[in-house]
């Protein structure tokens, strides 16, 4: 720790925090800015005066880099630091330094606009542009205007450009941490290899063979890919001759992965072994793992993207950005002079790579960040003036004031209503916490918890979400309730409600090839939730949030009318000459159920007219995830809901045109305007 760069500057970052509200640190991955700053303010005395909060936009990310300060200060994890992430809160009141995701941050500001409970705030991670991040750069602009006096506020990032952030914050100061980086060669493939896994496997192998030691990282874009890999090359390491080369440990490292394994990969390596990493781009900055000589990179990463206008997400591997290859080959100089062996030519990174990733803000659904920044109640808020880093593109921002308004957290003049209030008091996406408040009316609370519970969980809750896993879901677990022809939301329910039975038996899960861990989760979110909700409603809940019963058809009746509520915007008609659906949003789409859904069957006969779905993804076709039967009476309210939209009075007038406004007021679909979207590669 003593000799991590960062603690060369401790007297000058100590004098530019004492002497500013706003101080930008850039500082190379591994330089200590996530694990020290906070200990050297400490030390310097600033918990005195209130919690030093460390933001992070991984989950992973918090709990690992909390354990370590954790460790280094000799104390227990969660008493004097401690972390925080959605859903599990581990501080106490002795905590001084407290790690957490950025969301929770967001929100504790709602219940105390001030966060007077902190004397520091540090954004770490910046470069990393996460969609919160990106929020709370604005809401501390505002913040250190109220509170300039009592509050110290550091950005910390690995690439970020810093002039830019310093000129967002009245140009405040910038202080460069210079890593101590050796020098990293660089190779570059001829050509783009056919499958980037196979090529990866093979230049590990080289490198195992004839390179002398040192630890490899690979970059991969995702879970199932690392797994693959993992396999494969345990196969290749094995079938090597013994004797003729090292031991070699191969580890993977995804967000997904348990935290005990995540772990694995910062103890050392016995002696005379090389260890193989294999990791998606949390690699890249957010986790530091020593020991790396050689890094081979893909040149690709997975990266969610949401599309406004078709309200379609799609998972797409894209190509890296400069700035991102830039860092994966950084990753190989931190110990040792390193090799970055690039899987694509010289000319694709000189000519082809973007400069910088997209920020998040950009490539998501806003519906919930809207919906928190109008219930901030900021004065003169507007939300398309919000003083945003880089803004969003006004059609995205339209979505969200659409989405909100149809599932009633805005009114028609887009000021927030107060079932909206509420929403925004709730830790989950818009659609899912109009739902409970429905459900709270229809007095099926219960069940609806159940549902938001096992979709906040859903990845951790199978072995993981790939293709294969989402077929083993449904063919391998013939034994699991079928949704009663309802659907996915009640497959959900059904499937808690046994494990409930059981008295929540660990072998049952194993039994029915559900995560014991996930399952365990489910439960913890059901209790948070229900708390929440009771703190909401402060104690005029429905009384049956935990009895144990069995689900009633009239249970589930109220249950789908509640959805039907809460997704409003996610509403879908079967379509039977196209056999598949049609959103009934504003740019209507053809769409098809999932085929991990339970309600996806060969005679088709058997398909509900209307559905709403939990989201739209677009892989080798667009497909909705999650699907629940829905009636017709209830949706009529809703489409004649739509039929009143009128966009440019829900954004306050800003900026529409006249004949968009008119395009937008019609926005009923008509049957032959139908788009398809796009299809993309699924290489997940
Ligand atoms: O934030 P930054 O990338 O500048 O560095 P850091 O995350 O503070 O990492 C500093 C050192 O702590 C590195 O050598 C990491 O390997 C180590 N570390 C660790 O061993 N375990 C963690 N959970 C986090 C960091």
């Amino acid at each position: 720790m003593a000799n991590l760069p960062i603690i060369q500057f401790e007297e000058k970052i100590v004098e530019t925090v004492e002497k500013n509200p706003v101080v930008v640190i850039i500082g190379e991955t591994g330089s200590g800015k996530s694990t020290q700053l906070s200990q050297i303010l400490h030390r310097k005395g600033y918990t005195r005066s209130g919690i030093i909060a460390v933001t992070q936009p991984r989950r992973v990310a918090a709990v690992s880099i909390s354990r370590r300060v954790a460790q280094e200060l000799g104390v227990r994890l969660g008493e004097e630091v401690g972390y925080a992430i959605r859903f599990e809160d581990r501080t106490s009141e002795k905590t001084c330094i407290k790690y957490l995701i950025d969301g929770v941050l967001l929100r504790e500001s709602l219940s105390n606009p001030e966060l007077n409970q902190y004397s520091v705030i540090i954004l770490d991670e910046a470069h990393e542009r996460s969609l919160n991040t990106d929020i709370l750069l604005g809401l501390m602009k505002r913040l250190i205007k109220m509170r300039a006096s009592n509050l110290k506020v550091l950005i910390t990032s690995a690439t970020l450009d810093g002039e830019k952030v310093s000129r967002f914050f009245s140009n405040c100061p910038i202080l460069n941490v210079p890593g101590k980086l050796f020098p990293v060669e660089i190779f570059y493939n001829m050509e783009r290899p056919k499958s980037y896994l196979e090529s990866s496997l093979k230049t590990a192998i080289d490198i195992h063979v004839r390179e002398p030691e040192g630890d490899v990282l690979i970059f991969m874009t995702g879970q199932d890919d690392i797994e693959k890999l993992v396999k494969k090359l345990e196969e290749r390491v094995q079938s090597l001759e013994e004797g003729s080369c090292m031991d070699a440990v191969i580890l993977p490292l995804h967000g997904s992965l348990p935290p005990e394994l995540q772990v694995r990969v910062f103890s050392p390596p016995p002696p005379n072994c090389r260890r193989f990493i294999v990791a998606t781009n949390i690699a890249e900055t957010s986790l530091t793992v020593d020991g790396v000589v050689y890094v081979i990179d893909s040149g690709y990463v997975k990266q969610r993207q949401y599309n406004p206008s078709t309200g379609m997400y799609s998972l797409d591997v894209v190509q890296i950005s400069r700035v991102q290859a830039d860092q994966r080959a950084g990753r190989a100089g931190r110990t040792l002079p390193g090799k970055c062996y690039r899987l694509y030519p010289s000319m694709v990174y000189h000519e082809e790579l973007l400069d910088a990733t997209v920020p998040e803000i950009q490539r998501s659904s806003l519906a919930g960040t809207v919906l928190y920044l109008k219930s901030l109640d900021l004065p003169d808020m507007d939300i398309l003036k919000f003083d945003f880093l880089d803004p969003p593109s006004s059609e995205s921002l339209e979505d969200a004031l659409k989405q909100l308004y149809l599932i009633d957290a805005i009114d028609e003049n887009g000021s927030i209503s107060s079932i909206g209030r509420t929403m925004a008091e709730l830790p989950l996406e818009p659609s899912l916490s109009r739902t409970l408040m429905e459900a709270n009316e229809y007095g099926c609370l219960s069940q609806a918890l159940t549902v938001a519970a096992m979709l906040s969980a859903e990845t951790t809750l199978l072995p993981g979400r790939s293709k294969s896993t989402e077929k083993k879901r449904k063919h391998d677990s013939s034994d699991l309730p079928n949704g009663s022809g309802w659907g996915d939301h009640i497959q959900l329910l059904q499937i808690y409600e046994l494990w409930d039975q059981t008295d929540y038996d660990v072998d049952w899960c194993k039994d029915n090839n559900l995560q014991v861990r996930g399952m365990k989760f489910v439960r913890d979110v059901r209790k948070q939730l229900s708390q929440i909700m009771q703190k909401i409603a402060k104690g005029s809940l429905d009384v049956r949030t935990n009895e144990r019963r069995k689900e009633s058809q009239e249970d589930y009746r109220n249950l789908r009318k509640s959805l039907s509520v809460g997704y409003a915007n996610q509403l879908a008609e079967r379509m039977i000459r196209h056999n598949g659906y049609r959103t009934l949003g504003f740019k209507p789409q053809l769409v098809q159920v999932h085929p991990s859904s339970v309600l996806r069957t060969d005679e088709e006969g058997m398909l509900p007219n209307y559905v709403v779905y939990h989201e739209l993804i677009s892989t080798s076709r667009p497909f909705m995830r999650n699907v629940c039967a829905v009636e017709m009476p209830w949706v009529m309210p809703i489409l004649k809901k739509l039929e009143k939209l009128n966009i440019s009075k829900l954004s306050g007038g800003s900026g529409q045109s006249e004949e968009q406004t008119e395009g937008d007021k019609s926005s009923l679909p008509k049957k032959d305007d139908v788009n398809v979207a796009r299809p993309v590669d699924d290489r997940d």
